[in-house]
């Protein structure tokens, strides 16, 4: 890792026990109280994407929305919202899916992308990748390409990567 990321590693907390036992929670929220830092993680994300034609940007819905707008305003692209269900008012796309602690639904606009466009999924944390995966069905089922993936951590041990073995992914700091 280089010195940004380390930086950035250093601010993140570690909480044991959230959000159930068992669960070691890497909280990213005093990395978003400072501005530099934001920057920083948001434009590191961005930068193996700068030379790909992105069209759109679509993030997941709560966390990959924080660092989503700055990621689209960085790279010139759209930005699309990945919800959980029931939140999008027009006909959606819809996929179930399991996570390190849980599970969930996530939509999506049937129409939010014109075929064949250029789609980066931004999300802050690989975990098992079982949100991103949906989150890839869900762009594919919409008619966009997935170009690829980008997250600000990843939490290597479980391994998310094989799920998201056919995409190119990047990830600024590995646990
Ligand atoms: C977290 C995180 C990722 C997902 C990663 O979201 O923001 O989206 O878990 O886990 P996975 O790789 O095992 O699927 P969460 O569902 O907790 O929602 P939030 O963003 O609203 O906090
Ligand atoms: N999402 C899934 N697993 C997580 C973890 N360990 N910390 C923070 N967010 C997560």
């Amino acid at each position: 890792m280089n010195k940004n990321a380390e930086l950035i590693k250093s601010v993140i907390a570690d909480v044991p026990d959230f959000p159930v036992k068992g669960i070691l929670f890497r909280d990213i929220t005093p990395l978003l109280a400072d501005n530099r830092l934001y920057r920083l993680a948001s434009e590191m994300m961005a930068e193996p994407f700068r030379d790909r034609p992105i069209d759109y940007v679509a993030c997941v819905e709560s966390r990959g929305f924080i660092f989503g707008g700055l990621i689209a305003e960085h790279l010139g692209a759209g930005f699309i919202p990945i919800r959980k269900k029931g939140k999008l008012p027009r006909e959606t796309v819809s996929e179930d899916y399991g996570l390190e602690y849980g599970k969930d639904t996530i939509e999506v606009h049937t129409d939010a992308f014109s075929k064949g466009k250029h789609v980066l999924i931004v999300d802050d944390l690989l975990a098992t990748g079982g949100t991103v995966q949906a989150a890839a069905k869900l762009v594919e089922r919409a008619g966009g390409v997935v170009s690829g993936m980008t997250f600000l951590i990843e939490l290597s041990e479980l391994n998310g990567k094989e799920l998201i073995s056919e995409y190119n992914y990047a990830s600024v700091i590995k646990y």
